[in-house]
Protein backbone atom coordinates (compact mmCIF):
# COMPACT_ATOMS: atom_id res chain seq x y z
CA UNK A 1 0.00 0.00 0.00
CA UNK A 2 2.65 2.36 0.82
CA UNK A 3 6.27 2.75 -0.81
CA UNK A 4 8.74 1.95 1.07
CA UNK A 5 10.87 4.90 -0.33
CA UNK A 6 11.44 6.67 2.99
CA UNK A 7 13.65 9.27 0.68
CA UNK A 8 10.01 11.20 -0.84
CA UNK A 9 9.59 12.15 2.41
CA UNK A 10 13.30 13.34 3.44
CA UNK A 11 12.85 16.93 2.77
CA UNK A 12 9.87 17.00 4.63
CA UNK A 13 11.75 15.62 7.88
CA UNK A 14 13.83 17.79 7.29
CA UNK A 15 11.23 21.03 7.62
CA UNK A 16 9.87 19.61 10.76
CA UNK A 17 12.88 19.10 12.59
CA UNK A 18 12.63 23.00 12.47
CA UNK A 19 9.13 23.02 13.87
CA UNK A 20 8.04 24.28 17.13
CA UNK A 21 7.31 20.84 18.81
CA UNK A 22 5.87 19.59 22.46
CA UNK A 23 4.89 16.72 24.37
CA UNK A 24 1.34 15.52 23.07
CA UNK A 25 -0.99 12.38 22.59
CA UNK A 26 0.87 10.51 25.21
CA UNK A 27 3.47 11.39 27.59
CA UNK A 28 6.49 10.36 24.99
CA UNK A 29 5.07 11.54 22.01
CA UNK A 30 6.57 14.53 20.39
CA UNK A 31 4.13 16.89 18.43
CA UNK A 32 4.90 19.61 15.93
CA UNK A 33 3.41 22.79 15.11
CA UNK A 34 2.38 23.66 11.37
CA UNK A 35 0.64 26.12 9.59
CA UNK A 36 -1.19 26.77 13.14
CA UNK A 37 -2.22 22.76 14.05
CA UNK A 38 -0.46 20.03 15.76
CA UNK A 39 0.82 16.71 14.51
CA UNK A 40 2.57 13.61 14.78
CA UNK A 41 5.71 13.80 12.78
CA UNK A 42 4.89 10.41 11.52
CA UNK A 43 1.24 11.96 9.93
CA UNK A 44 3.22 15.56 9.57
CA UNK A 45 5.52 14.21 7.04
CA UNK A 46 2.91 12.50 4.33
CA UNK A 47 0.70 15.72 4.81
CA UNK A 48 3.36 17.72 3.32
CA UNK A 49 3.09 15.03 0.58
CA UNK A 50 -0.19 15.82 -0.09
CA UNK A 51 -0.10 19.28 0.40
CA UNK A 52 2.61 19.55 -2.63
CA UNK A 53 1.23 16.31 -4.88
CA UNK A 54 -2.17 15.49 -4.08
CA UNK A 55 -4.67 15.98 -7.09
CA UNK A 56 -8.41 15.85 -5.83
CA UNK A 57 -10.50 14.66 -8.84
CA UNK A 58 -14.55 15.28 -9.25
CA UNK A 59 -15.21 11.67 -8.11
CA UNK A 60 -13.34 12.06 -4.89
CA UNK A 61 -15.61 11.96 -1.65
CA UNK A 62 -13.55 12.72 0.84
CA UNK A 63 -14.46 11.62 4.68
CA UNK A 64 -13.22 15.08 7.20
CA UNK A 65 -12.86 14.74 10.48
CA UNK A 66 -10.80 15.54 14.05
CA UNK A 67 -9.88 12.01 15.45
CA UNK A 68 -12.28 10.65 17.49
CA UNK A 69 -15.26 12.24 16.77
CA UNK A 70 -16.95 9.62 14.62
CA UNK A 71 -14.34 8.65 11.71
CA UNK A 72 -14.91 4.76 11.62
CA UNK A 73 -19.04 4.97 11.44
CA UNK A 74 -18.73 7.93 8.78
CA UNK A 75 -16.43 6.16 6.48
CA UNK A 76 -18.53 3.07 6.76
CA UNK A 77 -21.62 4.83 6.34
CA UNK A 78 -20.28 6.53 3.08
CA UNK A 79 -18.40 3.51 1.76
CA UNK A 80 -21.57 0.98 2.16
CA UNK A 81 -23.72 4.01 0.62
CA UNK A 82 -21.10 5.04 -2.46
CA UNK A 83 -20.96 1.07 -3.49
CA UNK A 84 -24.01 -0.32 -2.92
CA UNK A 85 -24.40 -0.83 -6.50
CA UNK A 86 -21.65 -3.33 -6.20
CA UNK A 87 -22.09 -4.76 -3.11
CA UNK A 88 -25.50 -6.31 -1.54
CA UNK A 89 -25.24 -6.28 2.33
CA UNK A 90 -24.93 -9.79 2.72
CA UNK A 91 -22.11 -11.63 5.05
CA UNK A 92 -19.87 -11.22 1.97
CA UNK A 93 -19.99 -7.25 2.25
CA UNK A 94 -16.85 -6.14 2.37
CA UNK A 95 -17.35 -4.33 5.91
CA UNK A 96 -17.94 -7.78 7.23
CA UNK A 97 -14.24 -9.06 6.33
CA UNK A 98 -12.51 -5.73 6.65
CA UNK A 99 -12.30 -2.55 8.96
CA UNK A 100 -13.90 0.62 7.85
CA UNK A 101 -10.39 2.00 8.18
CA UNK A 102 -9.54 -0.59 5.49
CA UNK A 103 -12.56 -0.10 3.08
CA UNK A 104 -12.03 3.47 2.59
CA UNK A 105 -8.42 4.33 3.74
CA UNK A 106 -6.75 7.70 5.02
CA UNK A 107 -4.88 9.88 2.42
CA UNK A 108 -2.41 10.35 5.17
CA UNK A 109 -2.04 6.79 5.30
CA UNK A 110 -1.61 5.89 1.58
CA UNK A 111 0.11 9.12 0.23
CA UNK A 112 2.75 8.45 -1.65
CA UNK A 113 0.57 5.78 -3.57
CA UNK A 114 -2.10 8.31 -3.49
CA UNK A 115 0.22 11.29 -4.62
CA UNK A 116 2.83 10.10 -6.74
CA UNK A 117 1.10 6.50 -8.37
CA UNK A 118 -2.28 7.87 -9.15
CA UNK A 119 -4.82 4.95 -9.70
CA UNK A 120 -7.82 6.02 -12.08
CA UNK A 121 -10.26 4.31 -9.99
CA UNK A 122 -14.25 5.95 -11.36
CA UNK A 123 -15.10 6.10 -7.77
CA UNK A 124 -11.69 7.18 -4.55
CA UNK A 125 -13.11 7.48 -1.29
CA UNK A 126 -10.56 8.86 1.28
CA UNK A 127 -10.52 10.21 4.53
CA UNK A 128 -8.41 12.75 6.05
CA UNK A 129 -8.03 14.52 9.57
CA UNK A 130 -6.13 17.84 7.31
CA UNK A 131 -7.59 21.00 8.80
CA UNK A 132 -9.57 22.73 6.01
CA UNK A 133 -7.06 25.71 5.55
CA UNK A 134 -3.87 23.23 5.18
CA UNK A 135 -5.87 21.65 1.98
CA UNK A 136 -4.32 21.32 -1.07
CA UNK A 137 -5.80 23.56 -3.43
CA UNK A 138 -7.28 21.41 -5.85
CA UNK A 139 -10.02 20.21 -2.68
CA UNK A 140 -12.14 23.39 -3.57
CA UNK A 141 -11.18 23.80 -7.35
CA UNK A 142 -12.54 20.26 -8.04
CA UNK A 143 -15.56 19.35 -7.91
CA UNK A 144 -14.97 16.82 -5.01
CA UNK A 145 -17.14 16.33 -2.03
CA UNK A 146 -16.22 16.86 1.72
CA UNK A 147 -18.57 15.30 4.00
CA UNK A 148 -16.82 16.63 8.00
CA UNK A 149 -18.00 15.32 11.25
CA UNK A 150 -17.12 16.54 14.37
CA UNK A 151 -18.51 15.90 17.74
CA UNK A 152 -19.24 17.57 21.59
CA UNK A 153 -15.93 18.70 22.60
CA UNK A 154 -15.89 17.16 26.03
CA UNK A 155 -16.74 13.63 24.37
CA UNK A 156 -14.32 13.63 21.72
CA UNK A 157 -11.52 14.17 24.79
CA UNK A 158 -12.64 11.51 26.60
CA UNK A 159 -12.86 9.17 23.75
CA UNK A 160 -9.45 10.58 22.63
CA UNK A 161 -7.79 9.63 26.52
CA UNK A 162 -9.06 6.40 26.33
CA UNK A 163 -7.50 5.92 22.73
CA UNK A 164 -4.11 7.43 23.48
CA UNK A 165 -3.95 5.20 26.47
CA UNK A 166 -4.74 2.06 24.72
CA UNK A 167 -2.49 2.76 21.93
CA UNK A 168 0.61 3.62 24.92
CA UNK A 169 3.18 0.53 24.07
CA UNK A 170 3.61 -1.08 27.33
CA UNK A 171 6.64 0.61 29.52
CA UNK A 172 5.20 3.71 28.39
CA UNK A 173 3.16 6.37 30.00
CA UNK A 174 -0.12 7.61 29.29
CA UNK A 175 -0.78 11.17 29.79
CA UNK A 176 -3.40 11.38 33.31
CA UNK A 177 -6.55 12.31 32.45
CA UNK A 178 -5.97 15.87 33.82
CA UNK A 179 -2.84 16.35 31.44
CA UNK A 180 -5.13 15.10 28.53
CA UNK A 181 -7.62 18.19 29.70
CA UNK A 182 -4.91 20.79 29.82
CA UNK A 183 -3.35 20.00 26.68
CA UNK A 184 -6.95 19.87 24.73
CA UNK A 185 -7.87 23.33 26.40
CA UNK A 186 -4.27 24.25 25.28
CA UNK A 187 -5.21 23.42 22.00
CA UNK A 188 -1.48 21.27 21.97
CA UNK A 189 -3.43 18.36 20.81
CA UNK A 190 -3.44 16.40 17.93
CA UNK A 191 -4.67 18.01 14.90
CA UNK A 192 -5.87 20.85 17.14
CA UNK A 193 -6.65 23.23 18.50
CA UNK A 194 -9.99 21.56 18.65
CA UNK A 195 -11.83 24.76 17.94
CA UNK A 196 -9.46 26.22 15.30
CA UNK A 197 -10.11 22.44 12.94
CA UNK A 198 -13.71 22.49 13.35
CA UNK A 199 -14.69 25.83 13.13
CA UNK A 200 -12.17 26.08 9.54
CA UNK A 201 -14.80 23.48 8.62
CA UNK A 202 -17.80 25.06 9.87
CA UNK A 203 -17.14 28.06 8.03
CA UNK A 204 -16.47 26.82 4.07
CA UNK A 205 -19.61 24.76 4.91
CA UNK A 206 -21.85 28.01 5.25
CA UNK A 207 -19.23 29.15 2.28
CA UNK A 208 -19.56 26.25 -0.17
CA UNK A 209 -22.66 23.90 1.51
CA UNK A 210 -22.62 22.26 -2.38
CA UNK A 211 -19.20 21.25 -1.82
CA UNK A 212 -18.85 20.38 1.77
CA UNK A 213 -21.56 19.03 4.26
CA UNK A 214 -20.76 19.55 8.02
CA UNK A 215 -22.52 16.77 10.19
CA UNK A 216 -22.61 16.56 14.47
CA UNK A 217 -21.75 12.63 16.00
CA UNK A 218 -24.78 13.79 18.10
CA UNK A 219 -27.03 14.14 15.20
CA UNK A 220 -26.47 11.27 13.44
CA UNK A 221 -27.27 9.16 16.51
CA UNK A 222 -30.58 10.97 17.34
CA UNK A 223 -31.38 10.93 13.75
CA UNK A 224 -29.85 8.46 11.93
CA UNK A 225 -32.33 8.26 8.96
CA UNK A 226 -32.71 11.15 8.43
CA UNK A 227 -28.79 11.89 8.02
CA UNK A 228 -28.35 9.29 6.31
CA UNK A 229 -30.26 10.30 3.47
CA UNK A 230 -28.80 13.78 3.24
CA UNK A 231 -25.22 11.70 3.20
CA UNK A 232 -26.29 10.18 -0.21
CA UNK A 233 -27.71 12.58 -1.58
CA UNK A 234 -24.53 14.83 -0.97
CA UNK A 235 -22.26 12.43 -2.54
CA UNK A 236 -24.32 11.61 -5.28
CA UNK A 237 -25.73 8.57 -4.51
CA UNK A 238 -29.25 9.23 -3.54
CA UNK A 239 -31.67 6.48 -2.71
CA UNK A 240 -34.29 6.20 -4.78
CA UNK A 241 -38.21 5.42 -3.90
CA UNK A 242 -37.96 1.74 -4.76
CA UNK A 243 -34.56 1.54 -2.31
CA UNK A 244 -36.40 3.16 0.36
CA UNK A 245 -38.72 0.83 -0.05
CA UNK A 246 -36.93 -2.31 -0.15
CA UNK A 247 -35.57 -0.78 3.25
CA UNK A 248 -32.13 -0.06 1.76
CA UNK A 249 -31.49 2.83 4.26
CA UNK A 250 -31.99 0.60 7.27
CA UNK A 251 -29.98 -2.08 6.05
CA UNK A 252 -26.93 0.37 5.68
CA UNK A 253 -27.64 1.64 9.13
CA UNK A 254 -27.82 -1.44 10.64
CA UNK A 255 -24.27 -2.38 8.71
CA UNK A 256 -22.79 0.41 10.06
CA UNK A 257 -24.19 0.49 13.11
CA UNK A 258 -22.04 0.10 16.21
CA UNK A 259 -23.78 -3.31 17.30
CA UNK A 260 -22.89 -4.59 14.08
CA UNK A 261 -19.34 -3.47 13.49
CA UNK A 262 -17.92 -3.95 16.97
CA UNK A 263 -19.21 -7.45 17.07
CA UNK A 264 -17.88 -8.57 13.94
CA UNK A 265 -14.29 -11.01 14.44
CA UNK A 266 -12.27 -8.48 11.94
CA UNK A 267 -12.88 -5.57 14.29
CA UNK A 268 -12.50 -7.35 17.32
CA UNK A 269 -9.48 -9.46 17.00
CA UNK A 270 -7.89 -8.27 13.54
CA UNK A 271 -4.84 -5.89 13.27
CA UNK A 272 -3.83 -3.24 10.78
CA UNK A 273 -0.71 -1.39 9.47
CA UNK A 274 -1.90 1.99 9.46
CA UNK A 275 1.84 2.83 8.01
CA UNK A 276 4.71 0.86 7.54
CA UNK A 277 6.06 1.71 11.61
CA UNK A 278 2.49 1.66 12.90
CA UNK A 279 0.37 -1.39 13.31
CA UNK A 280 -2.57 -1.06 15.42
CA UNK A 281 -5.92 -3.05 16.50
CA UNK A 282 -8.86 -2.81 14.72
CA UNK A 283 -10.87 -3.21 18.23
CA UNK A 284 -9.60 0.43 19.65
CA UNK A 285 -12.06 2.28 17.53
CA UNK A 286 -14.59 0.26 19.04
CA UNK A 287 -15.45 1.63 23.05
CA UNK A 288 -18.64 2.76 24.19
CA UNK A 289 -20.00 4.85 20.73
CA UNK A 290 -22.70 7.39 22.52
CA UNK A 291 -22.70 10.53 23.50
CA UNK A 292 -22.74 12.17 26.68
CA UNK A 293 -19.69 9.75 28.07
CA UNK A 294 -17.72 12.79 29.21
CA UNK A 295 -20.18 12.93 31.95
CA UNK A 296 -18.27 9.26 33.44
CA UNK A 297 -14.72 10.97 33.18
CA UNK A 298 -14.36 14.71 33.53
CA UNK A 299 -15.00 16.70 36.62
CA UNK A 300 -17.48 19.46 36.89
CA UNK A 301 -14.53 21.72 37.31
CA UNK A 302 -13.44 20.46 33.85
CA UNK A 303 -16.40 20.43 32.58
CA UNK A 304 -16.95 24.21 33.45
CA UNK A 305 -13.62 25.62 32.42
CA UNK A 306 -14.57 23.56 28.65
CA UNK A 307 -17.78 25.38 28.01
CA UNK A 308 -16.24 28.95 29.29
CA UNK A 309 -13.47 27.94 26.55
CA UNK A 310 -15.55 26.23 24.05
CA UNK A 311 -18.49 29.60 24.50
CA UNK A 312 -15.58 32.25 24.30
CA UNK A 313 -14.08 30.37 20.61
CA UNK A 314 -17.20 29.27 19.34
CA UNK A 315 -19.02 33.01 20.07
CA UNK A 316 -20.89 34.55 16.71
CA UNK A 317 -20.13 31.80 14.29
CA UNK A 318 -23.56 30.08 14.66
CA UNK A 319 -22.12 26.66 15.44
CA UNK A 320 -22.70 25.45 19.31
CA UNK A 321 -22.56 21.86 21.13
P1 LIG B 1 -16.13 6.56 22.10
O1 LIG B 1 -14.69 6.49 22.46
O2 LIG B 1 -16.83 7.73 22.73
O3 LIG B 1 -16.87 5.29 22.30
P2 LIG B 1 -13.15 7.84 15.37
O4 LIG B 1 -13.81 6.82 14.52
O5 LIG B 1 -13.20 9.23 14.80
O6 LIG B 1 -11.81 7.41 15.81
O7 LIG B 1 -14.07 7.97 16.66
C1 LIG B 1 -14.16 6.89 17.55
C2 LIG B 1 -15.42 7.06 18.34
O8 LIG B 1 -16.56 6.67 17.54
C3 LIG B 1 -15.44 6.14 19.55
O9 LIG B 1 -16.21 6.84 20.51
C4 LIG B 1 -16.12 4.91 19.00
O10 LIG B 1 -16.67 4.07 19.98
C5 LIG B 1 -17.21 5.55 18.15
N1 LIG B 1 -17.68 4.67 17.07
C6 LIG B 1 -16.97 3.81 16.31
N2 LIG B 1 -17.76 3.20 15.42
C7 LIG B 1 -19.01 3.65 15.62
C8 LIG B 1 -20.28 3.36 15.02
N3 LIG B 1 -20.40 2.46 14.04
N4 LIG B 1 -21.36 4.04 15.48
C9 LIG B 1 -21.25 4.95 16.46
N5 LIG B 1 -20.08 5.25 17.08
C10 LIG B 1 -18.97 4.61 16.67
Amino acid sequence: EETSDSRIYQKYRETIATLPKAIGGNASQEIYQYQGFWYYPLYLERIMLIQEHFKAQPSHIMVVSMPKCGTTWLKALTFAIATRSQFDFSLSHPLTASSPHECLPFLEAVAATACLNEANNPIALFATHMPFTSLPESFLSSACKMVYICRNPKDALTSMWHFECRLTPKGKKCFTLEEAFEHFSDGVYPYGPYWDHVLGYWKASLEWPEKLLFLKYEDLKTDTMRHVKKLAQFIGHPFSLQEEKDGLVEEVIQLCSFENLSNLDVNKFGKRHVTEKLEIENAVFFRKGVVGDWKNNLTAEMSEQLDKIIEQKLRGSGLSF
